[in-house]
């Protein structure tokens, strides 16, 4: 095949097996020759025409309950939105963009530096300061990262290094592992939620290496279920090993407090580094690091992902800080009720019809099988006026797609019946009822 031009036998089998590719498919799997490019290229142009690319459709308006999609094609739907991660509603929150909006007239736009040099304002102390008293022990302090993805690609690959191991769930986040990847450590996998065998690996690499990470999660976003932190920090303890936990699903939002699944367990104390990001029940973008002050000021140096960057920008920042304020406060107490109620009101329509994996979580999935459905499901779902997030091969196993829905505090009674009336109906309609 020429370098520039794509096969027309390739082109004619992407036309007639579109359905057998997956959006993913490219994700994982491009190696950046520009035949695979043409490829890619080519499916999106068949999915256009046959106005199904459902992806990348532009809101217009905040991730509110409901919302109005451009689709690519240029066809405008109106949808419930399960699809976004604004757990409590914060991202529109008059008080959060009215400090939003203050930050920017004081401090400007950007940064314009990083956090180390001249990028750090009063507002990101005043954020720092806002975290450590929310999460509340002492000798604690945070680093802040402009993405929750820069928070695990930093913080692992500054904490460990060649000679140290990673062990992680093997349901983790693309983060855990590129950060594992990228700390010249070396890395395993324990199978999802499996204590028996994480004691397993612990027992041979806590004898052969000088320090052991153990990553896991609060919720894992892909499964909707929690993390086992409980026991995987009481075995982190009986071997020496060092834990990473990520909060991003469950930070604010689980807890009595809000401090997430590590406080609702009783062991926030016991981890060693607790990751948020401020993109899911904050409301904004960028993340942070928790941990004892001696690790977080090492962070704030050798994450080399926050070092040479750019620092959070001043906007979000001082979001941030009005959010945890509201957080701290009866609205959070609020919020975090409802948000548990809406999700085991949403799990009770649906858990007689369809396969929802087990739990109370707000993040809800239904299982349907054949990623052969995918496309036009996720068209189905979005012209009916629900919108969700699809998974699907290789990001799951095979013949494990899913539909992955957030469920949040601001959506009402009415929008969840609708959207589990949508659900129920293509269901039916693309065989993936309860037997
Ligand atoms: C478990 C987990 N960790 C980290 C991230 C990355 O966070 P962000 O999107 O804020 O960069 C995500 C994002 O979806 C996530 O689900």
């Amino acid at each position: 095949m020429s370098a520039n031009t794509l096969d027309a036998s390739l082109a004619k089998h992407v036309r007639e097996k579109y359905a057998d590719y997956t959006y993913d498919m490219f994700m994982m799997n491009m190696s950046a020759e520009l035949e695979e490019m043409q490829l890619f290229s080519e499916y999106v142009d068949v999915l256009n025409e046959k106005k199904i690319y459902t992806f990348e459709a532009a809101r217009g308006g905040t991730q509110g309950p409901e919302n109005d999609l451009d689709r690519f094609n240029g066809e405008k739907v109106h949808v419930v939105n399960l699809s976004s991660y604004n757990y409590l509603g914060f991202s529109y929150h008059p008080d959060v963009i009215k400090a939003a909006q203050d930050a920017v007239a004081k401090y400007g736009l950007g940064a314009s530096s990083s956090p180390v040099i001249s990028g750090t304002y009063t507002v990101h102390k005043q954020l720092e300061e806002a975290l450590v008293k929310f999460f509340g022990l002492p000798g604690r302090g945070v680093s802040l990262f402009t993405a929750g993805y820069s928070v695990n690609l930093g913080a692992i690959s500054a904490f460990i290094k060649p000679g140290h191991h990673v062990i992680m769930d093997s349901a983790s986040h693309m983060s855990i592992v590129e950060g594992a990847k990228l700390s010249g450590g070396e890395t395993s996998f324990f199978r999802h939620n499996d204590m028996a065998h994480l004691e397993e690996l612990l027992k041979e690499k806590c004898d052969e290496f000088t320090r052991v990470l153990i990553c896991v999660e609060g919720i894992y976003s892909g499964d909707g279920d929690y993390g086992n932190i409980k026991d995987v920090v009481r075995l982190a303890k009986k071997y020496g090993a060092f834990t990473l936990v990520d909060e991003a699903h469950s930070a604010l939002v689980s807890g009595k407090h809000g401090r997430g699944v590590c406080e609702q367990q009783g062991v926030l104390e016991e981890v060693d580094l607790y990751v948020m990001t401020f993109s899911k029940a904050f409301g904004g973008v960028g993340g942070a690091v928790y941990a004892k002050k001696e690790i977080t000021q090492y962070m704030n140096w050798y994450a080399k992902c926050r070092m040479f960057s750019c620092a959070l920008d001043p906007a979000v920042t001082g979001g941030m800080a009005k959010v945890i304020e509201l957080a701290g406060g009866p609205l959070g107490n609020e919020r975090r009720e409802r948000i548990k109620e809406n999700a085991t009101y949403y799990r009770g329509l649906l858990e007689d019809k369809v396969h929802v994996t087990p739990g109370d979580a707000w993040v809800v999935i239904v299982h349907f099988g054949s990623e052969s459905k995918t496309l036009a499901l996720n068209d189905y779902l979005q012209r009916e006026g629900l919108d969700t997030s699809i998974i699907q091969f290789p990001a799951v196993p095979r013949n494990e797609a899913r539909i992955r829905m957030f469920i949040t505090s601001e959506h009402t009674k009415e929008q969840l019946k609708k959207a589990a009336d949508i659900i129920v109906s293509a269901a039916q309609k693309f065989d993936f009822l309860k037997k």
